[in-house]
């Protein structure tokens, strides 16, 4: 399954490894194909052992460590101290690093010690960049994608959007949310360990593990990796509680105890938001109003709080649904639609009224590609689009009171900072699963 940075900052990050019985993959298992009918819903699970599934990756228990530095050759490496990979971390292990110098390259090996404190011959390499100081010019590139399923993910070995990405070297990677469909992807993932087994499959895969090794990668959660489709707190489906979904979920993510919503700044030019769309929501379908929310008093005050003191020259959130869509008029799910219409204007006008030249909204969830412009408040939104081609649909069509751009297929987005001398340069690019431009954004701001 390979390793997994994450939550990195000017001077930390966290490593993820887990230990497995097997040097690779269970390839030759029995596959479950397709995705789950919308009209049979159900609660079957799959006979035989999971580990008997193909991609899955049953787990040993063992001691790992962390070898890092700044050489590819490891001669000015330092190690970590040792963690026990059992089954009641399910053989995961989470290695906080501390101390890192800003914008520099760290190469690190995950280890099972020898004896004698020597390393066995099962090190497994990898590498990451950290964020640049807050006052160092920006000059970098990140990518986002979102919403990946397995049987429509286009290629055996893993989406194409992944070699895609690595080809562009971005210094960092948004997982946005639906990173597996633990009820729309067979088997539905009505126990803990089935759920488990979702991420076996999928982070398993070839050039998910080259991807994921190589470059460090911050992690959101939705409604398809947590529970099912639009969940929330109570929530259940079969034996999977949504708490057990909130649990398996920061143990897949490379972002241990941390809070679910967070910030980072990526130098003098970029401070990045992440939100949590499922952890503090009211329930969907009660009737809207000024109480009714997505993302929870706590998390509301620490977003307007964090974006009016950053001094960041863009600023942008990354959220697992939209804020300015527009959506399909039947969905109850984000704050474009009409049942958390409240909260969903609240934001946008605070956004407006606060941070109106220097904030863009990149969001997930939705299965097609857009920019679109809030009509009223001017907000800006870039839908990344499915992982895939496959996975591509759901739009009813452009809007041209949102719309500059709408394209009902796969891919992900690129945007890259350029400092040129007193100005900042952003651009925001739209690429298909191949990474081919299909639609370019861009502003200067002086710095
Ligand atoms: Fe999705």
């Amino acid at each position: 399954m390979g390793t997994r940075v994450g939550e990195v900052t000017d001077t930390t990050a966290i490593v993820w490894t887990r230990l497995t019985q097997h040097a690779t993959r269970n390839q030759d298992g029995v596959v479950i194909p397709g995705r789950v009918k919308q009209d049979e819903r159900r609660l079957v699970k799959p006979t035989g052992p999971v580990e008997q599934l193909e991609g899955a990756c049953p787990g040993a228990p063992g001691r790992v460590q962390v070898r890092y530095g700044t050489r590819a050759d490891s001669s000015d490496a330092v190690v970590t101290d040792g963690l026990v990979a059992e089954a009641a971390n399910d053989f995961i292990s989470q290695f906080k690093l501390t101390g890192l110098r800003p914008g520099t390259v760290y190469h690190y090996v995950t280890e099972i010690p020898g004896p004698a404190g020597t390393p066995k011959e099962t090190a497994y390499r990898g590498k990451f960049e950290t964020a640049p100081a807050a006052a160092t010019p920006g000059n970098l590139r990140f990518c986002v994608m979102t919403c990946q399923g397995y049987p429509d993910r286009g290629h055996p070995d893993g989406h194409p959007i992944y070699p895609a990405m690595q080809a562009l070297q971005p210094q960092f990677t948004c997982l946005t949310g639906d990173l597996v469909y633990y009820d729309n992807d067979e088997p539905r993932a009505v126990t803990p360990r089935l759920a488990r087994y979702h991420w076996e499959r999928m982070f398993s895969l070839p050039r998910l593990v080259e991807f994921n090794r190589n470059h460090s990668t911050y992690w959101l959660k939705d409604d398809h990796d947590t529970l099912s489709n639009d969940s929330g707190p109570g929530g259940e489906m079969g034996e999977l509680t949504f708490a057990e979904g909130q649990r398996i979920f920061r143990q897949q993510a490379p972002m241990a105890d941390g809070p679910s919503y967070r910030t980072f700044r990526w130098g003098r030019d970029l401070q990045v938001w992440f939100t949590d769309g499922r952890d503090f929501r009211s329930k969907n379908k009660i009737p809207d109003g000024p109480n009714k929310t997505i993302w929870g008093a706590e998390q509301k005050a620490w977003f307007k709080r964090t974006v009016k003191e950053s001094t960041a020259t863009w600023k942008v959130l990354v959220s697992p649904t939209p804020l300015v869509g527009p959506d399909r008029a039947n969905k109850s799910d984000n704050h474009s639609n009409a049942n958390f219409a409240h909260e969903g204007q609240e934001l946008r006008d605070w956004l407006k009224a606060n941070v109106p030249d220097n904030f863009f909204v990149i969001c997930g969830d939705r299965h097609w590609q857009y920019h679109s412009v809030h009509p009223e408040t001017g907000l800006r939104e870039f839908s990344v689009g499915a992982a895939s081609d496959e996975h591509a649909g759901g739009s009813k069509g452009e809007d041209p009171r949102f719309h500059k751009f709408h394209r009902v297929r796969g891919g992900f987005l690129s945007v890259t900072l350029k400092a040129d001398g007193a100005k900042s340069r952003i651009l925001v690019e739209h690429r298909d699963v191949l990474g081919k431009v299909v639609h370019t954004w861009d502003a200067e701001r002086a710095v």
